[in-house]
C-alpha cells in the first residue's frame, strides 16, 4: 500500500523541501520506493524549477515529468497570479489524476505543498483543498524565526479546520541570529498536539543524507 504525505508551511522558503528530500531519503534508507512530487512549482531558473529537481534527486522511482510536477510556471509568483499570467488555470482534479497515476510507482509519495498552506490556486481551490482532496495526512515545517509561534499555530489550525491530520512538525533553524530558538520549539511542541519529527540546525551546505537522520521517521507509523 501506498502512503503519502503532504509536506506544508508557515510560509514560502522555510525548508518544505529540505524536509521534503530528507524524508525522501530517510524511507528510501529504510528500502521503500520513494517519489517527490511538487504540483505547481512556480519560478524557473536556466529552463529548471529547482525544487522538482531536489525532490527527483532525492527519489529512487523515476516517473513521468508530468506526473511530478503537472503545473511548471515560469514567473516566480504566487501560484494563481503565475497562473493566470500564462493563461491557465490550475486544476486540481489534473493535479488528482497525476497523484494517482504516481502513487502506483512507489511506497511512499511526498508531496510538497507551494508557499503556506491556504495559498490559492484558482479562483475556488486553494493548497488546503489540495491535501483534502488527495486524502493526505499533513506534516508541518515550521521556520523557526521571530514570528514563527502565530505562524505554526494559525497553520495548524488551518490544517485542522480543512479535515487533515497534522501528523507530525518539522522545527528548521533558518534565522542562525533568532534569539531563544529553544524556548520557541519548546513552546511549539506543547502547543502543536502533534509529533514533533525531528529539529533542524541552521546549516547552510548541509548534507540531504545527514538531515534525513535527523528526522524520525517511525513517528510517522509507516516506516
Ligand atoms: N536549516 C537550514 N539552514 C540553512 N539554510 C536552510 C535551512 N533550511 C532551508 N534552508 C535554505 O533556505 C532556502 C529555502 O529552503 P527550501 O527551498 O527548502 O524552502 P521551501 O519552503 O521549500 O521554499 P518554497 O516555498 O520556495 O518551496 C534554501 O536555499 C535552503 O537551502
Ligand atoms: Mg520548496
Amino acid at each position: 500500500m501506498t502512503t503519502g504525505f503532504f509536506i506544508t508551511g508557515t510560509d514560502t522558503g522555510v525548508g518544505k523541501t529540505r524536509v521534503s528530500c530528507a524524508l525522501l531519503h530517510a524511507f528510501a534508507a529504510e528500502g521503500k520506493a520513494v517519489v517527490g512530487m511538487k504540483p505547481v512549482a512556480a519560478g524557473c531558473e536556466h529552463g529548471k524549477w529547482r525544487d522538482v529537481e531536489l525532490l527527483v534527486a532525492a527519489s529512487n522511482v523515476v516517473a513521468a515529468r508530468e506526473q511530478i510536477n503537472p503545473y511548471a510556471l515560469i514567473p516566480p509568483l504566487a501560484p494563481q497570479i503565475a497562473a493566470k499570467l500564462a493563461n491557465i488555470e490550475i486544476e486540481i482534479e489534473v493535479i488528482q489524476q497525476a497523484y494517482a497515476r504516481l502513487k502506483k510507482t512507489a511506497e511512499v509519495v511526498i508531496v510538497e505543498g507551494v508557499g503556506g498552506f491556504l495559498v490559492p490556486f484558482n479562483h475556488q481551490h486553494d493548497g488546503a483543498d489540495l491535501a483534502k482532496l488527495l486524502g493526505l495526512p499533513v506534516i508541518l515545517v515550521v521556520g523557526i524565526r521571530l514570528g514563527c509561534l502565530n505562524h505554526a499555530l494559525l497553520t495548524a489550525r488551518a490544517i485542522r479546520t480543512s479535515g487533515c491530520p497534522l501528523i507530525g512538525w518539522v522545527a528548521n533553524s533558518i534565522d542562525p541570529l533568532m534569539m531563544a530558538q529553544k524556548e520557541n520549539i519548546q513552546l511549539l511542541a506543547q502547543r502543536l498536539d502533534c509529533q514533533l519529527l525531528g529539529i533542524l540546525p541552521f546549516e547552510k551546505n548541509s548534507d540531504i543524507q545527514l538531515i534525513a537522520k535527523l528526522l524520525d521517521i517511525t513517528k510517522l507509523g509507516a516506516a
